[in-house]
């Protein structure tokens, strides 16, 4: 069977060299571009007749990003392609998994039954499940979550002294346990409640019997930081060592990494799932596997 096509959509480039690599694919080429009146224009330059094409396109930022992957999809698919699956190491749209408020909508399910009509699969890394236990909760295509607990450990015990893991709140109790199986290191989860897009208290233990350690964040997402910023500042009043932020999705609204430096960061890790500078932790070998895995025609 002739490799798969790997697709990159604007800004996706790093990674997509990477994985294009990873999987042995070959690397399509498409034009992307906007009409003078803001509405998109989606060419293949490389045929997808009879071919399997992956999209690749991180979800952060997802209203620009959506329409533009959806044309993608939908023009793959009238073009003949044999399947089409979408790799978004972040998924949007996960937080918002049921009316907090009345007449709120609840984007994750609508989210989730646009992109299932456009596509056959889906790759995606630590989506933010929480009150959906699982993908195919939402998802009605084939959705694969997978879990980067191993390379975050590993990316702690390389470069982190005697490690004190701290999630943030409950939520984060499923990575950050996770991940401290995996390091050996302890952890304590914190109790977050959240006021506003921005305003967030936590209350943080006596950590009196971990001094000595260094103090290691852990948590799927850093959006606006205010989690991990409201964190630092409780762990600034407790002489630790100098902190340690690492998130799987550095997603950086606004100054949030500014605002975390500020508050006492010393070293601020991420994956690589949204390009940014705090990118340490590759995923390209864990997606590749992810997508060997759900697209049909691989090898099982
Ligand atoms: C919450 O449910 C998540 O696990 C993160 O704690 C949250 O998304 C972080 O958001 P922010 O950086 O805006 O505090």
């Amino acid at each position: 069977m002739s490799p798969s096509l790997l697709f990159s959509l604007p800004g996706n480039g790093a990674l997509a060299s990477l994985l294009t690599r990873e999987l042995g694919a070959v690397a399509g080429e498409l034009e992307i571009r906007r009409f003078p009146d803001g509405e998109t224009y989606v060419r293949y330059r490389t045929s997808v007749a009879d071919r399997r094409v992956i999209l690749l396109c991180t979800l952060d930022q997802p209203d620009a990003k959506f329409l533009p992957l959806m044309f993608c999809a939908t023009a793959a698919r009238d073009l003949g392609a044999r399947s089409v699956g979408i790799v978004a190491p972040y998924l949007a749209y996960m937080r918002q998994d049921r009316r907090f408020h009345p007449g709120e909508a609840v984007t994750s399910s609508s989210f989730a039954t646009l992109v299932s009509h456009c596509v056959d699969w889906l790759v995606t890394v630590d989506p933010h499940l929480h009150r959906i236990r699982s993908l195919s909760d939402v998802y009605s295509v084939p959705a694969v979550a997978l879990q980067s607990a191993p390379l975050l450990a590993e990316w702690i015990i390389r470069n982190v002294e005697r490690p004190l893991l701290i999630g943030p709140d409950m939520e984060s109790e499923q990575w950050v346990a996770s991940v401290a199986e995996r390091s050996g290191a302890p952890f304590v989860t914190l109790g977050k409640v959240r006021h506003g897009d921005h305003a967030v208290d936590v209350t943080v233990p006596d950590l009196q019997r971990w001094s000595g350690h260094t103090p290691v964040l852990v948590d799927d997402i850093i959006s606006t930081a205010g989690t991990m910023v409201t964190t630092l500042r409780h762990l600034s009043q407790l002489n630790q060592r100098p902190p340690v932020c690492v998130a799987v999705h550095g997603l950086f609204a606004g100054s949030a990494y500014d605002d975390l430096r500020r508050a006492g960061a010393a070293m601020i890790a991420t994956t690589n799932s949204v390009p940014h500078s705090t990118n340490a932790i590759d995923l390209s070998r864990l997606i590749a596997d992810g997508v060997t895995a759900v697209m049909p025609g691989e090898p099982h």
